[in-house]
């Protein structure tokens, strides 16, 4: 007679905290949300995340807080997301390099595929190639036989292994044959100051932290890393039509929570990344950025988890081949 009692005690307990669980669901978000940035502060990431952040504070009516978690080109962020309480109040925005990583690192500390929920994509982003002010090569065909000549005194930025600016800065090495120093910062935000300080010759970056930097002259621009030209700086040529053949690299942005995270959260959280991609001050300075907002076919988890998966399986191969790792 007493287990049926016990038992019926701790059914009623199980539903009782069911219950609980379901009422935190169903009234999320009741305080702030973070959302942790891999990369500095005023970084294109940075940018992406504060501007997406401010519309859905609107629309969520809780606070979305952006946390700036540094080191090894955005690994150490996704390891502490990957390992954070599943509450609903703490999500990731991570790019390419949450696929790539995974081909650079060989004790990664997380499963990009299985640690994580996934939010939804957001934008992508174009890349551009930049050097000092006074680097001595006018345009991108002075560039290439500059670098070629004097590949062993240049160094070229990057935001570390695991970042875009590593990726296309590898991509362009072997466009070009040759192997540059690589000196690593915790974003590309103070990358691009050391540049715009002539104390780094080179830095490939994105065009959400890059716009104003040529708009004004203070850098020598060279041209963009799609296959075809973009709106934002429409004079401006691809690095594809002025003779690296089919080089393009696109930068695309996840949104990612801890495993666990609740499916009704998750959707909710979908939801509030839909409407900031309409805000229209979200379009405009996406737009001004040359950030393109992607398809609704990419707003979905399921679009996130299929395309991270392609990102892996394309990368690994380019990455192995270049043997570019890290413990
Ligand atoms: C940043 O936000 O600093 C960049 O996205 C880093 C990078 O990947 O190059």
């Amino acid at each position: 007679m007493k287990y049926p009692r016990i038992l019926a005690a701790l059914a009623a307990v199980a539903g009782l905290a069911s219950a609980a669980a379901v009422h935190a669901q169903a009234a999320w978000p009741t305080k702030p949300i973070a959302l942790v940035v891999p990369f500095a502060a005023g970084g294109p990431t940075d940018v992406v995340a504060r501007t997406l952040g401010a519309s859905m504070t609107k629309s969520l009516g809780q606070t979305v807080v952006i946390e700036n978690k540094l080191g090894a080109g955005g690994t150490v962020a996704a390891s502490q997301v990957a390992k954070a309480n599943p509450d609903g109040y703490t999500f990731f925005i991570h790019h390419n390099g949450m696929a790539t990583s995974t081909a650079l690192y060989r004790k990664l500390q997380y499963n990009p595929l299985t640690d994580f929920e996934f939010v939804s994509q957001a934008v992508d982003v174009p890349m551009t190639l930049l050097a000092r002010k006074d680097f001595p090569a006018k345009d991108f065909k002075e560039f290439q036989a500059y670098v070629k000549a004097n590949a062993s005194k240049i160094n070229l930025a990057n935001a570390g292994l695991g970042a875009v600016s590593q990726l296309c800065g590898l991509m362009l090495e072997r466009a070009l044959g040759v192997k540059l120093t690589a000196v690593p910062f915790q974003g590309t935000a103070p990358a691009m100051n050391a540049l715009l300080g002539g104390q780094v010759d080179i830095l490939c970056d994105q065009t959400t932290q890059t716009i104003p930097h040529i708009k004004s002259g203070n850098v020598k621009f060279y041209g963009v890393t799609t296959k075809n030209r973009i709106k934002a700086l429409p004079d401006a040529p691809t690095l594809h039509e002025q003779g690296l053949k089919d080089f393009e690299v696109v930068v695309w942005h996840g949104i990612y929570a801890p495993k666990g995270t609740p499916r009704p959260i998750l959707d909710k959280m979908n939801a509030a990344v839909r409407t900031a991609l309409k805000d229209p001050d979200v379009t405009k300075r996406m737009a001004d950025l040359g950030a393109e907002i992607v398809p609704d076919s990419k707003l979905t988890s399921e679009g996130l988890q299929t395309w991270l998966k392609s990102e892996i399986d394309k990368w690994g191969p380019v990455i192995r081949a270049a043997g570019a790792f890290a413990d």
